[in-house]
């Protein structure tokens, strides 16, 4: 079973909460790196320990959460090998995917609300990478 990491700073923590029951609806294995209560903590923490997560398990990804979702994705794109998206529609959603071979999502839990959020989650997951141009293309990403 697929695993999916899930992190998020104080301000995600709630909507982190919401979403996981939702993830292993959609049939995946869900791990939680933190945080663990809605006490003010620091977002690249957490970044860290989901992109370490995913990085060390093949087939894995990741969903990050703070209050915009741009400092996860920030400090998520400071690991090699992760591909971290910020999105705010489905269509970001299956195009970082389907384009991109993003391997962490990013959510920003004061712009967009929950049930948006879900379903940006549910097409994220069930898009795939379409590979050809685009690997050439992740491939120069990667060399940097
Ligand atoms: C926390 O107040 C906020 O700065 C954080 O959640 C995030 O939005 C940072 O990018």
């Amino acid at each position: 079973m697929k695993i999916v990491y899930v992190g998020s700073d104080h301000a995600g923590y709630g909507l982190k909460e919401l979403i996981k029951p939702y993830v292993i609806g959609l049939g995946y294995k869900v791990e939680d790196s933190g945080c663990f209560s809605e006490e003010s903590c620091d977002y690249p923490n957490f970044a860290q320990n989901v992109c370490r997560n995913v990085l060390n398990n093949d087939d894995s990804l990741g969903i990050l959460i703070c209050g915009t979702g741009i400092g996860m994705s920030m400090a998520a794109n400071r690991f090699k090998g992760i591909r971290a998206a910020l999105c705010a529609n489905e269509y970001q959603a299956r195009m970082s995917r389907a384009h991109n071979d993003a391997n962490v999502l990013c959510l920003g839990s004061r712009v967009i609300g929950q049930d948006l959020a879900l379903s940006i989650i549910q097409v994220w997951l069930e898009s795939e990478f379409e590979g050809g141009r685009h690997q050439r293309r992740v491939n120069i990403i990667e060399s940097f």
